[in-house]
């Protein structure tokens, strides 16, 4: 029998949830929680989106201790955060979306400086983005770490989150533990894949364990490192198919890149190294002029940039699969659901118009604004936004 490829903005099931469309706004670390708490500028950019027509809105990120943050005003899981969370979540739903939290540890992208506490990672070593040591994680570290991924689910069903959305990619502790780059450990943690693999099921087992059938799980995963030895296509479609085999997540989102080594291969489009330059320390800021082209590879935005890639995945797996990376109009979305994908996640089309899901509603030729010149991604530290939005000012800290 042929697939009739569903409506993009048609209602759908994720795992447990009831959407009222396939569109799904992805992480964008939004820089609006100080002392680690919600504030109302996080509520209103999550209603924006959730009035402006979206499914499932993503509030990012959630670190599951406080040493896997990536700097010291990000949010972790604990009882006073849960107040706030609890009003940006209602507020969502009073919009008519749902919610998910991308919860995780930031591993070696954590800013040890700015955190006052150790940074962790697969293996030790130096870390340029604190200009500090990642210290090799302890197998009761990486226990702990997979018990306060539990820990961190069972507050988001407290907080009235619809789902968790687990943080494996952008070499995060998750991902740079599956990556053969910077995963060096001769131990169970290390090595062949499935050791290097052991650290990611266990924390979606537990994840899952916790959610039970409450909530959604999906996992965002890297399909490729994007350096030189990092995790590429052959290691990611196997580990993506022991996923699918464990029955833990309800949907996998495909991404790629290093928020250490290799961030553009995340976005694609122009580097805006001087206005990322300004949100830095001196020091740091004298890093970037040396090392700046070098981290900051060059990409031509393309649309739908991850496309060939994923297609692979989906060949190769018949479970859920969220398509991103370049999605900004409805033709690119029906064409997602052409190839196969039962959901599509967009980012910086929607910090550009958090209406655009309505204005695809209202005219299905409805072309995006977002000019991918990548200027939100330098304004994560004063309060995450597109500097082309009218009106948009940093946040005072
Ligand atoms: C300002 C900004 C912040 C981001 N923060 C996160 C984050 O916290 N977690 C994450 O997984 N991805 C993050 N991303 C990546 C996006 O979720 C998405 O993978 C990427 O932008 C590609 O999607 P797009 O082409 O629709 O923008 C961020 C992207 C931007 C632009
Ligand atoms: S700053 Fe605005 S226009 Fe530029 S990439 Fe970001 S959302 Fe798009």
């Amino acid at each position: 029998m042929t697939r009739t490829a569903p409506d993009p903005l048609g209602p759908a099931m994720l795992g447990p949830v009831a959407l009222r469309n396939r569109v799904i706004k992805s992480a964008t670390f939004e820089g609006s929680t100080p002392n680690a708490l919600v504030s109302d500028r996080l509520i209103d950019f999550h209603v924006a989106v959730a009035e402006g027509g979206v499914g499932m809105t993503t509030v990012a990120y959630l670190a599951v201790s406080p040493e896997g943050r990536t700097e010291r005003d990000q949010i972790y899981w604990r009882p006073e955060a849960l107040p706030g969370l609890r009003r940006l979540t209602d507020a969502v739903h009073q919009a008519g979306a749902k919610v998910s939290a991308q919860i995780g540890h930031a591993g070696p992208v954590a800013n040890s400086r700015s955190n006052k506490l150790p940074s962790i990672a697969p293996s030790a070593g130096p870390n340029l983005l604190a200009l500090a040591l990642d210290r090799r994680a302890t197998v009761d570290d990486i226990r702990r770490v997979i018990r306060q991924h539990g820990e961190a689910t069972r507050y988001a069903i407290d907080a009235g989150f619809d789902a968790v959305e687990v943080h494996l990619g952008h070499n995060y502790l998750a991902s740079s533990f599956l990556s053969p780059k910077l995963n060096r450990r001769k131990d169970e943690w290390g090595g062949s894949l499935e050791n290097r693999s052991r650290l990611p099921r266990m924390i979606l087992e537990t994840v899952r364990e916790a959610a039970g059938d409450q909530i959604a799980v999906l996992a965002k995963m890297n399909m490729a490192d994007g350096v030189p030895g990092g995790l590429w296509l052959d290691e990611s479609i196997a580990f993506a198919r022991t996923v699918e085999a464990d029955g833990h997540v309800d949907a996998l989102e495909l991404t790629g890149g290093s928020s250490l080594m290799n961030p553009m291969y995340l976005f694609r489009g122009d580097v805006p190294l001087s206005a990322m330059a300004r949100t830095q320390t001196p020091v740091l800021r004298l890093g970037m002029k040396v090392f700046g082209n070098a981290v900051f590879k060059k990409y031509p935005y393309e649309p739908m940039y991850f496309l060939e890639h994923a297609r692979q995945f989906r060949q190769a797996l018949s479970m859920p699969l969220v398509l991103l990376g370049g999605i900004t109009d409805l033709d690119a979305m029906k064409s997602a659901m052409d190839d196969g994908f039962e959901y599509v996640a967009m980012a910086r089309a929607l910090l550009r118009e958090p209406d655009l899901i309505r204005k695809f509603e209202a005219d299905s030729r409805t072309r995006s604004t977002c000019i991918h010149c990548n200027l939100c991604a330098a304004s994560i530290f004063t309060g995450t936004r597109c500097p082309l939005v009218l009106g948009s000012a940093p946040v005072p800290r």
